[in-house]
This record gives structure tokens, C-alpha cells and sequence, in this order.
């Protein structure tokens, strides 16, 4: 668990069947859940770095292809140019990565330079799924609907992570869907 002292940690929002993404892009519009994203992954320290992510190249590009404000992105492809692709050459909020390892290796490096104790993994599919024996922490928002043709979905919790908080059901009136954050913690008693 964690990654050279350093706290990983997942966030995700899921529908009922884990359902993450759909056309590449998030299966719904929760703008209490975006604030809840924003807040979780950036920190309100002074530093010029209040947040570490690394996320797959198809999540970048759901998002615009454009590194988080404040936080230092760390994107994983096999595409050996896809920093000059995609312009983030030298930039110092965004690195292209061509593994996870590299990217865990480099973000917590980072976050130990930042005095920042958590690097969060945001998505999607086989980072998420490749990351879990690194991690620590998950904070799902479980968002009460079922999504068909969903195209990226969140993987099945191995047992040893156990819900330690649950907020209350909450409803967003745009979308019409209810929805609660769980976070999910390992379980070091076992
Ligand atoms: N609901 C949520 O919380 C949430 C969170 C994140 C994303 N999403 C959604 O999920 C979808 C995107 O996720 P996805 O699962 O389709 O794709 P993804 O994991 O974001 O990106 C996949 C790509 O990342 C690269 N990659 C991933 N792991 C790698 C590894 N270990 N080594 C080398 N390259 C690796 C590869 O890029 P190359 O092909 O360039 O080699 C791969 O094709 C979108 O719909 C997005 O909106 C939802």
C-alpha cells in the first residue's frame, strides 16, 4: 500500500452498475460532484502545487486536453510524442509518462518536494484498475442510475477496502439523479 511513503488515493464517480465514461466523456453533468473533484484534489496550502493527478490519456482528452488549474497533471500513454502532440513539452503542470510506475515513481517524488501527502489517481478504467494495489484511499460518488452502452467502468472493490464515512443521499435538480461520496479505506486491522 501507498507509494514510497506517499498517500494514493482514487476518485471516482460510478453509476449502480460502475459505469465511469460514455463517449468519452462523464455519463452525467453533477456539478456538486465537480466541486467535490476540485476540492479533494487541491489543497488550499500557498504552494505553487496544490494538487497531484495521473490520469490515461483518454481522460486528458475528456477533459479538454488541458492540465487541471493548480494541480500538476501526470498523463500516461504509449504514444512516445505525445507530449509534442499535444504541445506540453516543458510545461512544468503537465508530463506525459509511458507507464504507471514511471508516473507513481514521478508524482510522489513530487509530492514529497511539495510537502504534499496524497497523489490522486483520476481515472479512468485500467489506471483505476492498475493503481488499486498501490492505494490507500477511494473516494467514489455514488450516483444512482444505471448507464447502458457505458464505454469505462470502475473496478469491483478488493475486500480489504472498508467504507469508513458516507455522506447522505443528496439530489441534483439539473439532472434529476441522486447521489452520496463513500470514501473507502484499507482495512489495517486485517
Ligand atoms: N466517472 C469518473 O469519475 C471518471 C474518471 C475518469 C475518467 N472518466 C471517463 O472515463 C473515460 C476515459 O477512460 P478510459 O478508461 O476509456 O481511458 P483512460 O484510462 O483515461 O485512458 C486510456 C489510455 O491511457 C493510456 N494508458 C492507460 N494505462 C496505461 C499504462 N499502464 N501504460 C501505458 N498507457 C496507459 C493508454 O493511452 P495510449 O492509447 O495513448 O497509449 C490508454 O489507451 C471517459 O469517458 C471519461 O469521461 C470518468
Amino acid at each position: 500500500m501507498s507509494y514510497a511513503h506517499t498517500e494514493v488515493a482514487q476518485i471516482a464517480a460510478i453509476s449502480s452498475n460502475r459505469c465511469i465514461g460514455k463517449n468519452n466523456e462523464l455519463p452525467w453533468h453533477i456539478s456538486a460532484d465537480l466541486q467535490h473533484f476540485k476540492q479533494m484534489t487541491t489543497t488550499q496550502n500557498d504552494g505553487d502545487i496544490q494538487g497531484i493527478v495521473i490520469m490515461g490519456r483518454k481522460t486528458f482528452e475528456s477533459m479538454g486536453s488541458k492540465p487541471l488549474p493548480k494541480r500538476v497533471s501526470f498523463i500516461i500513454s504509449t504514444q512516445m510524442d505525445y507530449a509534442e502532440q499535444k504541445g506540453l513539452v516543458g510545461k512544468n503542470n503537465a508530463h506525459v509518462v509511458h507507464n504507471l510506475d514511471d508516473a507513481l515513481t514521478q508524482a510522489a517524488s513530487l509530492a514529497h518536494g511539495a510537502h504534499l501527502e496524497t497523489i490522486w489517481v483520476i481515472g479512468g478504467e485500467r489506471v483505476f484498475n492498475d493503481a488499486l494495489m498501490y492505494t490507500d484511499r477511494i473516494e467514489l460518488t455514488h450516483v444512482d442510475t444505471d448507464i447502458t452502452d457505458g464505454e469505462a467502468f470502475y473496478p469491483e472493490l478488493p475486500e480489504r477496502f472498508k467504507v469508513v464515512v458516507e455522506s447522505e443521499l443528496m439530489h441534483d435538480e439539473k439532472s434529476d439523479l441522486s447521489f452520496k461520496f463513500t470514501t473507502y479505506r484499507v482495512d489495517t486491522a486485517k
